[in-house]
Order: structure tokens, then C-alpha cells, then sequence
């Protein structure tokens, strides 16, 4: 069984059999993280995509417990260029790791990091289907509906991390539709009000897939096995 902990906006702390790992770890300025984070010492970090509020913390984490990055090929190049050790995937390849695989899925979205008002890295967004204990999660990024979550059903996924705030991402709406492509045994809404563009209602998702999906709504630092 695997475990995943909300740390508010799209970060989460998952962990399992040999993997300890932070998604899109967005922590400090984060107005949404929990009030005590939790001692963090992640064997892996994934991130989505290079805006701040995704590549986060990543790289003062990972240069302070080692762990290795694993994000698409252009953000994990300019990650090493950073003295990370970063894996560089890309959109619909899967890897086999110690711990299980990890697929890149499609994601709809942006993705690139300035320094000094100069483009420093420009990438694919993604999202992540992770194998923990066997179990699927599947961490969606910041991406609009796509027929491509459709190719998700045959993967089984067990938990799918879903944005639902709208103005840059799937809103409620557009999140119900991706569960039903999706079909996960558990869905849990992420990346809404963390700022005023993304506020939404996530027991107006959960109440809309009644009765069709186990939606449960996170608090930060609150978890979920699955
Ligand atoms: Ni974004
Ligand atoms: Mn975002």
C-alpha cells in the first residue's frame, strides 16, 4: 500500500517500498502548505513542470538530501546544470526504477524558468503515473482536459491527483470529465485556492461524482493510502 500526503497546491509527500518521494514541492511562500511540514528527506523528487509553483523547493531539497530529480529531459538538463542529479524522461516513456516504473503522461500547459529577464529553460510539461507498492498513482501537473487521459483507464490507476481551479488548469467541471476517462479507484482535487484565480469549491467535484468516484478532499499535511 502506498501513502500520499497533501502539502497544499500540487505538492505531495508520497511514500512506499523504497521510495520516499516529493511531487512538485512548492513549500516555501506556499500559502497553502501546512503549517508544520513534515521532516522531509525524499529519495526522489518529480516535478511537473519548471513554474514556481512546481519546481518549488526542489532544487535547495534536493541539493540538501541528495535525491534525485526526475522530471522531462530539457528542465532535468538544466537541473544538472544546477549540480542535481536529475533523470531526463520525456512525454510517454516509462522507465523501471528500484522501487516500480514511472510513466510521463501528456499535460497541456507551459513550462519554462527565467533568470535575469533571460529564458533559461523551456520544456514540456508533463504529469506522472508512479508505481508505489505496486499501487498507481497518477499526479496529472497543471494540464487542461486532454483526450489523452483517456489512455489512462487501461493503467489502473488506483489514485489520480487532479487540478480543479480553473483559469490555468482543468476546472471542476473539466475534472469531473477527466475522472471519467480515468476511471481511478480514488481521486483527490489539487491546485485550487492557493491563489484568487484558482478558487473553487472541491465538494462541488467530490459532490458531482457521487456515487461514481471516491473523492476524498485533502487538508495539507493531511494522507491518503491507496
Ligand atoms: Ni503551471
Ligand atoms: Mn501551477
Amino acid at each position: 500500500m502506498g501513502m500520499a500526503q497533501f502539502l497544499g497546491h500540487s505538492a505531495f509527500y508520497v511514500e512506499g517500498n523504497g521510495i520516499r518521494a516529493l511531487i512538485d514541492p512548492f513549500l516555501s511562500g506556499n500559502p497553502q502548505a501546512p503549517e508544520k511540514l513534515p521532516e522531509l528527506n525524499p529519495n526522489y523528487i518529480f516535478v511537473t513542470h519548471a513554474h514556481q509553483d512546481h519546481l518549488g523547493d526542489a532544487i535547495s531539497v534536493a541539493q540538501k538530501t541528495g535525491a534525485t530529480v526526475v522530471a522531462t529531459n530539457e528542465l532535468a538538463m538544466y537541473l544538472q546544470g544546477k549540480g542535481l542529479n536529475a533523470v531526463g524522461m520525456h512525454v510517454g516513456g516509462r522507465k523501471r526504477f528500484d522501487f516500480g516504473s514511472v510513466k510521463l503522461t501528456a499535460a497541456f500547459h507551459g513550462s519554462c524558468v527565467f533568470e535575469e529577464n533571460a529564458l533559461a529553460c523551456s520544456d514540456t510539461p508533463c504529469g506522472f503515473l508512479i508505481e508505489v507498492d505496486g499501487k498507481k498513482l497518477y499526479h496529472a501537473g497543471d494540464t487542461g482536459l486532454t483526450v489523452e487521459m483517456t489512455l489512462l483507464e487501461e493503467e489502473k490507476v488506483d489514485l489520480a491527483l487532479l487540478p480543479i481551479g480553473g483559469h490555468y488548469t482543468m476546472d471542476i467541471m473539466d475534472a469531473v470529465r477527466a475522472v471519467g476517462f480515468i476511471k481511478p479507484q480514488k481521486a483527490v482535487p489539487m491546485h485550487y485556492n492557493t491563489f484568487p484565480p484558482i478558487k473553487a469549491d472541491p465538494s462541488e467535484f467530490k459532490r458531482l461524482l457521487d456515487g461514481k468516484a471516491d473523492v476524498v478532499i485533502l487538508k495539507p499535511g493531511e494522507k491518503i493510502n491507496f
